[in-house]
């Protein structure tokens, strides 16, 4: 064990990831951050939105907080929402001060991006549309100046416990330095599980695997029927950002109708929720065929899209789409996790030396549906606060109590009846891992997406229930999307992300619930045994 201030194990090498590292590193920690690919292979590495801050005279900390709060429909956290707006622009104040790449006006001053449901532009971009990877490789370029022990290609099997408290992370790979790697304290930074469904604009790491080792560690998960869906991703999964719109763009049906000016004034500058159902409608009456995205106008007023959104541009070429012709084929598509491992303002979970940061968070900052560009800054101000909790002597000390939780708690992976035909599990039990885990997508697509009802909430959990029987990687991934459904199931109401057809209003009374699972410690079987 360290010398120093202990050791602190952190998963996951994304913007959470490296800011929990480089925290924990610079209060004394000896640390080393594991990854199960590179750090340029993240969720953050694919951000093409930016970092939101209010670093400009005219907007402050609190204005950004009631645009987050006002998207999260009534389900935010106000002191992680205080924290994340105040400590957020210190923080990007801090990556300016220090170097870090951000786009420019032709007069020099950092160029202000507006996306939707910000009251004034607050965004900042780098490379355009390649945010997160200039991120990304930032951060990459500090850690490597610092102490800590990045390890890549190093993926996390599961947790490793003694006595309920946490004590390191059991690798995949006994070649990826070692089969289990101890620590005094680890930190989640695993992402989150838009993979879990078919259409998204995830990287293909993103199943949830850190949320579900957290889970069976113990620790309570909340709000897991909140999954944003991103409202403009081609049909096959290339994301085009919401800056497109903020610069111009509309939305249109097949027939060239702009549809969101019939549904909210803010038109395609609503919140991501309200237009990913608007999309998700008139699909539906379009008998699934796609709407459309309009940026022809931008081309015509001179704005040029190959230059201001170079990642975008590159895509839609391949896909044989000139977008400064044609109006792009759109879809809503998976895009973040609002729920997750249900922590403290220091990323403390009510597992012992376990903490979690970034989308596996589940933090209160983004209650109902996150606000845009506010997820890379959650993970480097929580990643920050995780980091440094981690390092502390205290960071054993119990927070939060999970048995004080009074929200509506369900039961969690495993405990379904595993109804289903024999002819149906015999099949299953048949099935490559691809295709079970396809028919884990399958069942949250049909019955969990953008509009849900409990006729299809039930019928996923029934389907869910059955793959989860498995022992394999499939009816792990199954298990959590079961909760997700249930989590939608028990939400008997609309808000933010969560649209229920057969509850189409927001319910006052469940504005203070949350859905939470608790954690089991007594799966002998999925845990790491004791070391
Ligand atoms: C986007 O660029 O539209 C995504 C930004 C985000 O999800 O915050």
């Amino acid at each position: 064990m360290s010398a120093r201030n202990g050791t602190v194990a952190v998963v996951g090498g994304g913007v959470a990831g490296a800011s929990a590292a480089l925290a924990a590193a610079a209060a004394g920690a000896d640390v080393v951050l594991l990854t199960a690919t590179t750090l340029l292979d993240s969720a953050t590495a694919c951000a093409q939105g930016g970092v939101a801050a209010a670093i400009w005279p005219d907007d402050s900390p609190e204005r950004h907080a009631r645009d987050t709060i006002a998207a999260g429909a009534g389900l935010c956290d106000p002191a992680a929402v205080e924290v994340l707006t105040r400590e957020g622009a210190e923080a990007v104040r801090a990556l300016v001060a220090a170097g870090a790449e951000f786009d420019r006006t032709d007069d020099g001053d950092l160029a202000r991006g507006l996306e939707a449901a910000h009251s004034l532009p607050r965004i900042l971009h780098a490379g355009g549309d390649a945010s997160g990877l200039r991120l990304a490789e930032f951060l990459a370029g500090r850690l490597a100046d610092s102490a800590v022990d990045v390890r890549e290609g190093a993926r996390m099997r599961d947790l490793v416990r003694r006595d309920g408290t946490v004590t390191g992370v059991r690798l995949d790979d006994a070649t990826a330095g070692g089969a289990v790697v101890d620590a005094d304290a680890v930190v989640l930074a695993t992402g989150g599980l838009g993979r879990l469904y078919p259409a998204t604009s995830n990287p293909a790491g993103a199943l949830g695997d850190g949320i579900l080792a957290a889970w069976r560690a113990g620790a309570v998960l909340a709000d897991l029927e909140f999954v944003q869906f991103h409202p403009t991703t081609t049909p096959d999964g290339l994301l085009v950002s919401e800056a497109v719109r903020g610069a111009g763009a509309v939305l249109r049906d097949e027939r060239g109708r702009r549809y969101l000016t019939d549904v909210d004034p803010r038109a395609e500058l609503a919140p991501r929720d309200v237009v990913a159902a608007a999309t998700a409608t008139v699909i539906r009456e379009q008998a699934g065929r796609p709407a459309y995205l309009d940026a022809t106008g931008l081309a015509v007023s001179g704005v040029e899209l190959a230059a201001r959104f170079p990642t975008i541009h590159r895509g839609l070429a391949a896909r044989g789409i000139d977008w400064r012709t044609e109006p792009v084929p759109v879809a809503p598509a998976a895009h973040f996790a609002m729920g997750g491992v249900r922590t403290d303002l220091d990323g403390r979970t009510n597992v012992p030396r376990l903490l979690a940061a970034g989308e596996c968070a589940r933090t209160g900052v983004h209650g109902a549906n996150r606000l845009a560009s506010n997820s890379l800054l959650e993970g480097l101000v929580f990643g920050a606060r995780a980091g440094r909790a981690a390092a502390r002597p205290a960071r054993d000390a119990p927070v939060w109590d999970a048995t004080e939780v009074d929200d509506a708690a369900f039961d969690g992976p495993g405990a379904g009846s595993g109804g289903g035909s024999g002819r149906a599990l015999a099949a299953l039990e048949r099935a490559t891992a691809a295709q079970r885990l396809a028919a884990v997508q399958a069942a949250l697509r049909d019955g969990v997406g953008v509009e849900r009802d409990a006729d299809g909430l039930r019928a996923a959990v029934a389907r869910l229930d059955r793959i989860s029987l498995g022992r394999d990687a499939a009816a792990e991934r199954a298990a959590l999307a079961r909760l997700v459904a249930i989590a939608a199931d028990h939400r008997t109401e609309s808000r933010g992300a969560h649209r229920r057809r057969d509850h189409p209003d927001t319910d006052v009374t469940l504005a203070t619930p949350h859905a939470v699972v608790r954690g089991r410690t007594n799966q002998g079987a999925a845990c790491s045994p004791a070391a």
